[in-house]
């Protein structure tokens, strides 16, 4: 107790309280810190409760989808759109992990490679560099190691501000397929992981935090957008199908860019799925493109390419496994109706 003296001044038993006195306050003060953040998070300032809860935009069925993309595929035969390009570049995006981000980035910062004339020399570790020119990506924080609920993730979604922003783009896919994926990432890639090593996939499916639950929500939260003129919604699968016209929307009509055929063209085919995979199985461990390295040799599922394919989670799953995704999804998954999502996709050939 001597010791402590000069800290506090005064006696032996007071010196004693003090001390006592300073723990409790800086008790109280992590008390209320903590209390503090737990109603910031609560009350997000214009996120009604009731939307979280019937996805905006979604669960009116009189309010009308006004986003381009979603017909992306049949978009030249039905009307010619007119450009508009008031859009600001790089344009926000939007998606939750895996769901084919990496290959969008392909082909943008291919096509715009090539339009400043440094395609050749594109090595994947350019990718990244180069899509920031044209896209600015975001995910919103749906694997938050400690508040990744589905609760939490409107918080991250408040901060994203999609109402105050007119444009960007939103890449969806698949919730059946991104979970299977979203697995793998987590499991064999993820540079902290956060899922115990013993997680079966599985058990996985059937967490709240982080995992389906959260990504229906997700799915919910930014359904939102589908107002908005502005925004580009994008599924994958149509990407997938008809990748020359998604990527001339997004460089020639959101953004002006005035690419050229020949480059939409070498875009598409220099980020062709196959060889896109051989190269990133190929890349090093180290420099540039190590992001596009297979977390272990020998272990397919361990790469960042891993199998795009639609409707591939069948692979994956047990019928009882299926059985309860198909349900969480028929409850939770209220913006079904905008992207589709509401029944399982037809198995494609490909791949
Ligand atoms: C670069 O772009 C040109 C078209 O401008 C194309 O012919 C060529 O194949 C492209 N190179 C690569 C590596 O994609």
């Amino acid at each position: 107790m001597a010791r402590r003296r000069p800290l506090v001044g005064g006696g032996s038993s007071r010196s004693c309280w003090g001390w006592w006195l300073r723990w409790a306050g800086i008790g109280l003060a992590l008390v209320a810190a903590f209390l503090l953040g737990a109603l910031t998070r609560v009350w997000v300032p214009g996120v009604p409760s009731s939307a979280l809860m019937h996805a905006y935009g979604a669960s009116d069925p009189t309010k009308t989808v006004r986003a381009q993309g979603l017909d992306i595929c049949t978009q030249q035969q039905q009307h010619q759109q007119q450009p508009t390009c008031s859009a600001p570049r790089p344009l926000f995006t939007i998606s939750h992990p895996k769901s084919g981000r990496t290959w969008l980035r392909c082909l943008v910062s291919h096509a715009f490679a090539c339009l400043n004339k440094y395609n050749d020399t594109l090595s994947l570790a350019d990718i990244e560099m180069y899509s920031g020119n044209v896209l600015d990506f975001s995910h919103g924080e749906p694997h938050h190691p400690f508040s990744s609920t589905p609760w939490d993730l409107a918080y991250a979604f408040a901060e994203e501000r999609p109402h105050n922003r007119e444009h960007g783009v939103l890449l969806v896919r698949d919730p059946r397929d991104v979970i299977v994926s979203s697995y793998y990432e987590r499991r064999y890639r993820e540079h902290v992981r956060w899922i115990p090593p013993w997680t079966s996939l599985s058990q996985y499916i059937t967490w709240h935090k982080g995992s389906l639950r959260t990504l229906l929500m997700f799915l919910n939260l930014w359904s939102a957008v589908v107002e908005k003129p502005g925004w580009t919604v994008l599924r994958y699968e149509d990407m997938r199908r008809c990748p020359h016209q998604t990527l001339r929307h997004i460089v020639n009509e959101r953004l002006c860019l005035g690419v050229s055929e020949e480059c939409i063209q070498a875009a598409v085919r220099w980020c062709d799925f196959g060889s896109l995979q051989k190269r990133a199985e190929e890349a090093g461990t180290s420099g540039g493109a190590k992001i596009f390295s297979p977390a272990s040799k020998g272990n397919p599922n361990s790469r960042k390419v891993r199998k795009g394919k639609v409707g591939g989670y069948r692979d994956d799953l047990s019928e009882a496994d299926i059985e309860y995704m198909e349900q969480t999804i028929q409850k939770h998954l209220v913006s079904a109706r905008i992207f589709g999502y509401g029944t399982p996709p037809t198995i494609t050939t490909e791949d």
